[in-house]
């Protein structure tokens, strides 16, 4: 697709139903990202969320959108102790989970293990810029790559990855120019989320794209739906309707035919 420029389109998700509307909108691929642990379970960050977890959503995207590539994001701690944590936790997406790849955040240390994933035999995405993994170490959830030295780091960093043996990568959160600097340089193509037009691909979360995040999205977030606002209106409803005994109504009901009321009554029911 980068070889014919034909945009690429990803969406995260994280359960079954939402992996059946995915596919049935024909995004390209899916990702199971750790956004989970903010999106899904509640957290205040991506840290929390356990590989058990992340292969417990997993599944459930494998099973919504049996045909569609499906990549999982490695959680904080199940990747960075050795290549050999790595390749094990990547053989666990791919084998209990039905990942057909998965992704790991940052260039330097990571790059090994990168590697040694791929030298196994599994496909992997690298993520570079906002890698919210380390946004405490980066200040914060905050831009990257806005001076030229710190653009150079994310180059570098991208280009590595490829190097490693990525077959695509993530941009988060940089400059659009940096972005297509790299999206030029690099064979493999880029997926941009906050990083303009000029990646390859575009992904975005779930929960964002459709109005369902609570509280401040990120600028780089254009929101496609308020189903937030729906949702609260429909449950507000729901709620007035059984305190008014305006549900259910009787086509919701099951009859029974009136002589086995009538046996009823007799045998004493
Ligand atoms: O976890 C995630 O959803 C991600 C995307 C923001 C790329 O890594």
């Amino acid at each position: 697709m980068k070889l014919r420029g034909e945009p690429i389109v990803f969406v995260t998700a994280y359960d079954a139903p939402s992996a059946r509307h995915a596919a049935r909108a024909g995004v390209d691929c899916i990702l199971v990202g750790d956004s989970a642990a903010m999106t899904m379970l509640g957290h205040d960050s991506t840290l929390p969320v356990t590989v058990a977890e992340m292969v417990m959503l997993t599944q459930a995207v494998r099973r919504g959108a049996p045909d569609t590539f499906v990549i999982a994001d490695l959680p904080f701690g199940s990747y960075q102790l050795s290549s050999e944590q790595a390749v094990a936790t990547a053989i666990t997406f791919v084998k209990e989970g039905g990942a057909d790849a998965v992704k790991l955040e940052r260039g330097g240390t990571t790059l090994p293990r990168v590697a040694a994933i791929v030298a196994e035999g599994i496909a992997v995405v690298g993520h570079v810029g906002l890698t919210p993994q380390s946004a405490i170490a980066l200040g914060g959830y905050t831009a990257q790559g806005r001076t030229a030295e710190r653009a150079h780091d994310v180059i570098a960093d991208a280009s590595a990855l490829e190097a490693a043996g990525c077959f695509a990568v993530v941009l988060e959160a940089i400059p659009a120019a940096v972005s297509s600097r790299i999206t030029n340089m690099l064979r493999v193509p880029t997926i941009g989320i906050g990083a303009g037009v000029g990646c390859d691909g575009q992904v975005l979360v779930w929960h964002d794209l459709l109005g369902l995040s609570e509280g401040r999205v990120p600028r780089f977030v254009k929101r496609y739906a308020d189903l937030s606002r729906e949702i609260d209106a429909a449950l507000a409803t729901y709620v007035a309707d059984v305190r008014q005994r305006a549900f259910p109504g009787t086509e919701h009901e099951y009859s029974m035919p009136a002589d086995e009321i009538e046996r009823l009554t007799r045998v004493g029911g």
